[in-house]
């Protein structure tokens, strides 16, 4: 029996593509549209069966596309409209879905409504966005993530008004409380929907709702403005609303980003009968390292496994019955998976990276893989400003250097945490460029794809990280007791290994995952070994073990299935 209703994106496979940085064939050193489309066999080979495009929308590229100035149009450095609906048949004829990013909390200042809401007060558009006009005084104060000083709200001079903006000062903030901006907002998602595309990925959704009187930040909050932005007063009634109006007539899947979202809160958004998500991604866990509201600084410590087990464990409790979940180690945002979570020396490398393929593929809720961590693709590591290309880290550095705080710790800070390290270009080949471009690469290329992290030496090797990705893939679509079934955590207090069931009706397995350098015995003694069989494995493993003792591997992966 299921518990949960079966749904394609339940059962699916996402892999996330960054334009800019997956192929380039124009020869301008930027990935593009045309690109993706000539590597769709390599994508069907993965046994994918959903993309999630990050934004190619018309963008002047303040935040690479997260800043759109036409929501109808794509950016020149990508292509065109012929080349998109290209690149959707060529998906549609692979029985390959397509999730396109829905950047609506937020538009560039270059968008016609932006251009037209600043010339004056009383244009036709000055409600498209929040204005604090100048004589009632400074605002109060909004924080704001990629502002030079963090500050959310702008002056601007040509109607004495200061205008919120949470991210760049490129990047305004759209009033969602104005009927005619979500009446744009939907006729945007309809014709996306009308072309064939099967969903959106919703850029920081739950911001979308303010409270217009612009209060002091309330003092429950202490200081946290995330979790302030996230319960605007009308934010559920906007998204049933929105699913009302357009989500529910289409065969579609929604997924929404939702830093700020707590446990508490979850069944909010994606509770069937509430008709507003389907999922969405919370931030627990890509919190883990950092420190505390700093979300762009390492903390000193390292995280711990247990924690990481406890968010994991938590959220699938949440989802259990209602709802849907989504697994993900790494995205555009964020460091690489196998740099982050395990460990990409050359000794730990393999096992990492195939370890983190078989959590990812072994949890409940649908798994979202982001392009190149299937070849384990690293960090980059910048040790020079000048080869960080993203907003964030340019404008703390000039924070930093208005502030005389020490470039050295920046930088090592950058090293781990920044966003470019997840950016640089796709890993295809050993020629330059990697093969991504035959010009010079917007972003540099990791150069470890000289030492075997590149698809064309890993589809000859059996052994490879990228073999190892595919037939674990193969395993959760043949097995679906490892999409639906309840999952139980075993070893909860053991720092080095993760071990659970997944069980549906007679189908059960046991997982087990090192995230140690050392070789680790575990004993397990809640479960009956008797005909248990090995499904899969990333380094050498005994023959099936019946006797409750473990010992794994450095970052070994284990998979059993129970009778
Ligand atoms: C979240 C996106 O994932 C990130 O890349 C972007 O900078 C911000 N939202 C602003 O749109």
């Amino acid at each position: 029996m299921f518990e949960q209703k079966r749904k394609w994106w339940k059962e699916g496979v996402v892999y996330q593509i960054y334009p800019r940085s997956f192929q380039d064939t124009s020869g301008n050193g930027v990935g593009d549209l045309k690109g993706i489309t000539n590597r769709l066999d390599y994508i069907k080979s993965l046994e994918v069966d959903i993309i999630w495009l990050c934004p190619v929308y018309d963008s002047p590229n303040d935040d690479n596309g997260y800043d759109i100035r036409d929501y109808k149009n794509i950016m020149d450095e990508f292509g065109t409209m012929s080349d998109f609906d290209e690149l959707l048949a060529g998906m549609k004829s692979r029985d390959l879905r397509l999730v396109m990013d829905l950047v609506a909390n937020h538009t560039s200042d270059e968008h016609l409504w932006f251009q037209e809401s600043r010339k004056s007060r009383d244009n036709k558009y000055r409600n498209y966005y929040h204005w604090w006009p100048a004589e009632k005084g400074t605002p109060p104060k909004r924080w704001s993530y990629f502002d030079v000083d963090a500050n959310a709200w702008k002056y601007d001079e040509q109607t004495d008004s200061y205008y919120l903006h949470y991210f760049s000062i490129k990047q305004p903030d759209l009033k969602w409380e104005n009927p005619k901006v979500r009446e744009e907002i939907y006729d945007i998602i309809r014709f996306w929907f009308d072309k064939g595309v099967d969903g959106f990925r919703m850029d920081v959704i739950p911001f979308i709702s303010k409270d217009t009187t612009y209060p002091e930040l309330p003092e429950k909050y202490n200081g946290n403005f995330v979790s302030y932005y996230s319960e605007g007063p009308r934010l559920h009634e906007f998204l049933n609303e929105m699913n009302q109006q357009v989500l529910s007539k289409y065969d579609i899947m929604t997924v929404g980003e939702a830093p700020g979202i707590t446990l508490d809160k979850a069944l909010d958004f994606v509770d069937e009968d509430r008709e507003e998500l389907n999922m969405f991604f919370h931030f627990d866990l890509m919190s883990l390292d950092r420190d505390g509201h700093e979300v762009f600084w390492m903390q000193k410590e390292k995280w711990k496994l247990t924690e990481f087990k406890k968010i994991h464990s938590d959220w699938d409790a949440v989802f259990a019955k209602k709802g849907w979940g989504s697994i993900f180690l790494s995205n555009h945002d964020f460091p690489r998976s196998v740099s982050r979570w395990a460990n990409d020396s050359i000794e730990h490398w393999h096992n990492s990276a195939t370890m983190l393929h078989t959590f990812l593929l072994t949890m409940r809720g649908t798994p979202y893989f982001y392009f190149g961590d299937e070849i384990g693709m690293t960090n980059a590591g910048f040790e020079h400003i000048e080869d960080y290309k993203d907003i964030n880290t340019i404008n703390r550095y000039e924070l930093l250097k208005q502030n005389n705080i020490s470039l050295k710790d920046f930088i090592e800070n950058e090293k781990e945490a920044a966003r470019d390290n997840a950016r640089t270009p796709m890993q295809w080949d050993e020629t330059k460029n990697a093969g991504f471009t035959n010009s010079k690469s917007w972003i540099k290329v990791n150069s470890n794809y000289r030492k075997g992290i590149n698809v064309a030496s890993q589809e000859k090797d059996e052994n490879s990280v990228l073999n190892y990705y595919k037939k674990m893939v193969q395993i959760r679509k043949t097995n679906l007791g490892l999409v639906y079934g309840a999952y139980q955590l075993l070893l909860d207090d053991n720092e080095y290994v993760y071990a659970y069931t997944r069980v549906l009706n007679s189908e059960k397995y046991l997982i087990l995952l090192s995230f140690s350098e050392l070789e680790t015995t575990v004993e397990i003694n809640e479960i009956s070994f008797k005909n248990a069989s090995l499904l899969i494995s990333n380094d050498q493993a005994e023959k099936t073990k019946l006797d409750k003792v473990f010992t794994l591997k450095p970052y070994q992966a284990l998979v059993y299935e129970l009778a």
